[in-house]
């Protein structure tokens, strides 16, 4: 094993991305990620053609991720996958791949917590990121996830909230396909938002105690209000759309900025660490760069090519864990619902 030089081959297909990336040590030398379009007709994942897909997808990921990397099969330390949380049938195909190519080639096998990985995107070596200290708050905001996580060491962290329902990109998704836009909506609220006044409409906020969120709830209460105002004007939506966005948007960014001020209260940790797609969006930037002058927080965001599903996120767990020595049998299996620590 070459003691300066441990290359780790990711593997990622917890969802609907097949996704394979190459690391030397904690820098990114591959990042291949074939996304499924084929969902946006049903507006939203359908699990059997992610499998599917992913089957298809697998081998030439790969195979990409080695030729940009330019490394050779048999140059790599360790094969690290996806494990869980996500979609069974989606899991089953990259923890498979991942099982035979490291018998195949006799080297480690490691496996990854898709949220721990979330987390330590922010670790992935690049130019000008600052990576966040320890301790630090990391919220993580997708289509699938919403957790709110104090984190105490690479690979020592613990849930502090999560959703009880959907998750904050369902929030935005589902609200936008209500307002009649296709899937995924999130970046299209966003984008009529930043036209909009956010206080045109008031939405009701959930009220869940502690670090937890809830986004069920305000879809129901957009839906209720669409329908009384469409009833009195057929036009509704179309005349007021870019309001309807902003203050949806609003009454989103606010629910998360309360939680993460509690949790900052709790903790007295000002270093607030961001990922997810949901990171992507200009009302939550705007906030934390608001409260990076008023409160003082420090807000860090990986680029966005790290906040969407990828693999190269799951390299960089592996590429601690292989420095720990923290390998796994072949006996491992896939798993939906896996929680962190
Ligand atoms: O991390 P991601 O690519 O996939 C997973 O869900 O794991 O996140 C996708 C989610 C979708 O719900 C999408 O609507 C949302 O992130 N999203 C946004 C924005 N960009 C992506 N939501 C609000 N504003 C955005 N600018
Ligand atoms: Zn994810």
């Amino acid at each position: 094993m070459n003691k300066e030089k441990i290359y780790i081959l990711a593997i990622e297909s917890s969802c609907d991305d097949t996704s394979a990336a190459v690391l030397c040590n904690s820098k990114k030398l591959s990042n291949v990620v074939a996304s499924q379009k084929i969902h946006e007709a049903y507006g939203g994942v359908v699990p059997e053609l992610a499998s599917r897909a992913h089957q298809q997808n697998i081998v030439p990921v790969v195979d990409r991720a080695l030729t940009i990397a330019n490394i050779d099969k048999k140059q790599l330390s360790a094969i690290a996958f996806t494990r869980g949380p996500g979609l069974l049938g989606s899991l089953l195909v990259g923890t498979s791949f991942a099982k035979s190519l490291s018998l195949g080639l006799n080297i480690p096998l490691i496996e990854v917590n898709h949220m721990q990985a979330h987390i330590l995107a922010h670790f992935i070596e690049e130019e000008n990121m600052i990576k966040p200290k320890f301790p630090f708050l990391a919220m993580t905001i997708s289509g699938g996830h919403t957790q709110l996580v104090l984190v105490h060491d690479h690979l020592k962290m613990e849930i502090l909230g999560e959703t009880l329902d959907d998750a904050v990109g369902e929030a935005f998704d589902k609200s936008a396909k209500l307002l009649g836009m296709p899937y995924p909506g999130g970046p299209l609220v966003d984008a009529h938002a930043q036209k909009g006044n956010p206080l045109a409409f008031k939405f009701p906020k959930p009220k869940v105690p502690g670090l937890n969120f809830s986004f069920s709830g305000l879809k129901t209460s957009i839906l209720y209000f669409i329908q009384k105002q469409t009833a009195a004007n057929p036009e509704f939506i179309t005349d007021n759309l870019d309001d309807l966005c902003a203050s949806i948007q609003y009454t989103i960014v606010n629910i998360l900025m309360e939680k993460l001020k509690a949790a900052v209260k709790q903790t007295g940790i000002k270093r607030i660490a961001i990922g997810g797609g949901v990171a992507a969006n200009s009302g939550i930037r705007n906030a934390l760069e608001q409260a990076e002058k008023d409160l003082g927080w420090v807000a860090y965001i990986p680029k966005f090519e790290y906040c969407t599903d990828n693999a190269a996120m799951i390299g960089i767990v592996g590429y601690y864990k292989f420095k720990d020595r923290e390998y796994s049998g072949y006996n491992i299996a896939a798993t939906a619902r896996y929680e962190i620590g």
